[in-house]
């Protein structure tokens, strides 16, 4: 039924598409684990580092044997880790070798909004643009990526995606796992060619060919840092995980079949850790997690299992602990500080409905039963007021709003289990009603809150707002 009309009957909406491999697939967990290299700044002055970071096309091998064609932060995928400092200005130069426009993107960042990547604010082919990021925010887990009007999904398929680390005083005082124990896994799905090319459906090609994945495209290849099914070895002892769900539009329900430690989400860390048994990650989502691998004797294995993929796309990767180490570390039962935003003083109650619905005499995702228009303010929210807003979705769409982080109220009705917590992806499910409170702060102007299926996001499930 994929595209077939333009109503919004969850029935006859378009669903994610799996895209087949034609390339001979290695078995998992045969691969190491590389960590993306981290990122040098060019230059550091009184209160900035300085970066550059060249997208360009090359050659990586993701399939063992196989060349694989990508456009690369650095010509890498993922691109170079960066690593920064609360309250200390990051300034990336980016330098655009391919033949097409791009916009950069950091996901998660409080960045004024000449900085912040509108979708239409584009970097020319051959030309450049510095982006500046005060970082006037809380350690976290962040991730930078292309963001393109109507071309972000091909991009960062194809490679435009990266972490970014910032760091502060409050967490390196904690005794949480660090150093080489504490690392980066950005997870993504992909497909492949026999030659090992990657596949997408052809944009602008055969009429319909898009829209049959208009509900989203997923991968039967899981990548972490650009490998497939990788193997980390690992000490018998606590790591900290960084997870970010880099995919266009595959959701992870991630388990090992024992305990995992979540000290941290999309902003920063929770009041207080919490055990889980599984974690579900929607696309543009973070997780900081604690695994204890004392728990395991030397020489046993744990997978990091999908518990909502099927047959190969089940599987994650893979630590094997394969020496004993002394651990310093802890997971302290008070984390941070999260003031909850009290949606009693909410001068606003905005509604937002994701849908999909005819656009343009065919048919695509809406909010509020528009196409994205970057010309059109759907919401003018005033600095520093709290503002309650109201998603509601008819199949599911993880919901990315830009400039600050929100705490969710309540979904269908109901309470969230725990403490608040800064987010700034929350994934809505079929038919769901999600209330977030929010306040916008520091700094006016264009942002957007969009679908982070990137799909959804291409096919005009977005909308700007202006601070004001
Ligand atoms: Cu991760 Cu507006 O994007
Ligand atoms: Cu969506």
């Amino acid at each position: 039924t994929a595209g077939a009309s333009g109503c919004s009957l969850l029935a006859g909406t378009p669903q994610p598409q799996l895209l087949t491999s034609a390339a001979p697939l290695p078995r998992p967990y045969a691969v190491p684990l590389p960590l993306p290299e981290v990122a040098e700044p060019v230059r550091g002055t009184g209160g900035t580092d300085f970066y550059e970071l060249t997208e360009r096309a090359a050659e990586v091998e993701v399939l063992p044997g196989l060349r694989t064609p990508i456009q690369g932060y650095g010509g890498t995928f993922p691109g170079p880790t960066i690593q920064a400092r609360s309250g200390r200005r990051t300034a990336v130069k980016l330098i655009n070798q391919l033949g097409e426009p791009t916009v950069l993107h950091l996901h998660g960042g409080h960045t004024p909004p000449e900085s912040d990547g509108f979708p239409t604010d584009l970097v020319a082919p051959g030309a450049s643009r510095e982006y500046v990021f005060p970082l006037e925010q809380r350690a976290a887990t962040l991730w930078y990526h292309d963001h393109t009007m109507d071309y972000t999904g091909p991009r960062v398929w194809r490679g435009l995606a990266g972490m970014f680390v910032v760091r502060d005083a409050e967490e390196e005082a904690l005794p949480l796992p660090s150093g080489e124990r504490d690392v980066p896994l950005l997870i993504c799905d992909r497909s492949f060619a026999a030659d090992g090319t990657l596949l997408y459906p052809a944009l602008g090609g055969r009429p319909g060919v898009r829209e049959a994945y208009m509900g989203g495209v997923l991968g039967d290849v899981i990548l972490v840092n650009g490998a497939p099914w990788p193997e980390l070895r690992v000490a018998n002892a606590r790591y900290r995980l960084r997870l970010c769900n880099a995919s266009n539009a595959r959701v992870y329900e991630l388990a090992t079949g024992g305990p995992m430690v979540r000290v941290g989400g999309d902003g920063g860390l929770l009041a207080a850790p919490r055990t889980v048994e599984r974690l579900r990650l929607a696309p543009g989502e973070r997780a900081d997690v604690v695994i204890d691998f004392s728990a395991y004797r030397v020489g046993q294995r744990v997978e990091l299992r999908n518990l909502a993929g099927e047959g190969a796309q089940g599987r994650v990767m893979r630590f094997a602990i394969d020496r004993p180490e002394r651990d310093d570390s802890a997971v302290p039962p008070r984390l941070s500080a999260v003031e909850p935003l009290d949606p009693s003083r909410a001068k606003v109650t905005r509604d937002f409905a994701f849908t999909s619905g005819s656009m343009h005499g065919g048919v695509g995702w809406l909010i509020n039963g528009r196409p994205f228009d970057s010309e059109r303010m759907e919401a003018r929210p005033r600095l520093g007021d709290i503002e309650v807003w109201r998603l509601t979705s008819d199949v599911a769409h993880p919901v990315h709003v830009h400039l600050d982080h929100f705490q969710v109220l309540s979904v269908n009705g109901e309470r969230p289990s725990g403490p608040p917590e800064w987010k700034d992806t929350v994934e809505l499910r079929d038919a769901q009603t999600v209330e977030i409170v929010t306040r916008f702060t520091d700094y006016r102007g264009r942002y957007v809150l969009h679908c982070h299926n990137l799909e959804h996001e291409d096919m005009a499930m977005m909308a700007a707002f202006e601070v004001v």
